[in-house]
């Protein structure tokens, strides 16, 4: 790994993570996802944000900063823009190298540093606008609460005009040497934007309004570079990642893409067919869907999706006089994650008695979606069931598009 210069004094250094571990213990990263430092040099030397122990993360960043004449050692001080520790789970390690950098954060993100990592010296808890003078550049912080933890600020360099979003703007995928949004082709791009998405809708949904008002917050500024802690720098069009983040954001307040997502899981085949009368339903009204089936696929994919979509067809047998247990989980990570405001057709076989129907009614008390007519049958769809299901399928389709 090298560093990737951005100006004179500020460099971009990261490790690319390729594991399969999963991101926050939940999320697959079949692709990685990178964890990107910046240093930034003047008489003293800054580290904003930094890494845990995975995937040789700690080594990769050693090369990187050796690439640029420095090292660990030479740190004065360490910015922590946010305490998850995929961002500074290596911080007791920097500590037995470097005991003398200083530990900077918001007042919330020190508390985070002693209850985390039992650190208790060193430690400096900067303000709301607060400036810090390295001796040529100079770097301000800006609070930004929950993008992605209640403790989370942004770092602003204005000379090179580099924002350090750390979580903000970020996306899975790892970046295989290249880190900047010029180096990528458009196959790359549509590549990360998936990534994005997918990020976005599992990382930080829950947090969309806190996304439009730290752009807004921030919107004052000049930004050059966009340089978040997870995946490409932006400097040819830094506006791009922004915009696709209060895009993102959008779709939180219902401002979704006229498109569908069937979710489904199936037993024997019999919620399979219904789903298949569906999709043919959808076809013929020419709307765009995407097709998840739990649990085979994780529920990562059907999330970014569902988040997109403006309505949902859940299909799902009953088990056990309740729901295909996998669809509970999906519902249950769908109401943490805030997918409101769905238009959504539920369908669904039943064997000896139904049941789903109760239990899917409660899950989704919460989710406030308007619920079309579902449709349930005993055993295998009959063909008149399955012209039925169809017509339902198109008229969704037709109610997304009105
Ligand atoms: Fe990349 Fe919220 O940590």
């Amino acid at each position: 790994m090298k560093a990737h210069k951005i100006s004179d004094s500020v460099f971009c250094i990261y490790a690319d993570i390729t594991t399969t571990d999963l991101f926050e213990g939940i999320w697959p990263i079949p692709n990685g996802v990178s964890l990107n430092s910046y240093l930034v040099r003047g008489e003293k030397t800054a580290l904003v944000d930094l890494i845990r122990d995975w995937s040789e993360a700690p080594k990769q960043l050693a090369e990187a900063l050796a690439s640029a004449g420095t090292g660990f050692d030479k740190v004065d001080y360490l910015i922590l823009n946010h305490l998850e520790p995929d961002h500074t789970g290596w911080l007791g390690e920097f500590r037995k190298i470097n005991p003398k950098a200083e530990i900077i954060s918001t007042a919330k993100g020190i508390n985070l540093v002693k209850t985390f990592y039992k650190e208790e010296t060193g430690l400096r808890a900067v303000k709301d606008g607060e400036k810090l003078d390295l001796g040529g550049p100079e770097l301000t912080f800006f609070e930004t609460p929950n993008i992605h933890w209640p403790e989370t600020m942004m770092t602003w360099e204005p000379r090179s005009g580099t924002l350090f979003s750390c979580d903000a703007f970020g996306s899975f995928g790892a970046l295989g040497g290249r880190v900047f949004d010029d180096e990528f082709s458009p196959e790359e791009h549509a590549f990360y934007e998936k990534e994005s998405l997918r990020y976005y809708s599992n990382i930080v949904s829950s947090f969309s309004t806190f996304v439009e008002r730290g752009v807004e917050k921030l919107s004052g500024l000049d930004i050059k570079y966009v340089a978040p802690s997870h995946g490409i720098v932006w400097r040819k069009d830094p506006r791009a990642i922004v915009d696709r983040y209060l895009k993102y954001a959008g779709y939180s307040k219902g401002a979704t893409e006229k498109e569908i997502a069937v979710i489904w899981g199936s037993m024997y085949g019999n919620t399979k067919k219904g789903v298949d009368a569906v999709i043919r339903g959808i076809e013929a009204e020419g709307l765009p869907y995407s097709v998840h089936r739990i649990p085979d696929e994780d529920v990562s994919y059907s999330l970014a999706d569902a988040f997109k979509a403006s309505a949902l067809v859940l299909a799902m047998p009953t088990y056990e006089y309740a729901m295909f247990p996998p669809m509970a989980y999906v519902l249950d990570i769908f109401r943490r994650k805030h997918i409101f405001g769905k238009t959504v057709l539920r369908i669904g076989s039943w064997g000896w008695v139904g049941g789903a129907k109760k239990e899917y009614e409660a899950m989704i008390e919460a989710l406030k979606w308007e619920s079309v007519p579902s449709m349930e049958w005993a055993g295998a769809p009959t063909g008149q069931e399955l012209a039925v299901l169809e017509e339902r399928g198109r008229e969704l389709a037709q109610a997304v598009k009105a």
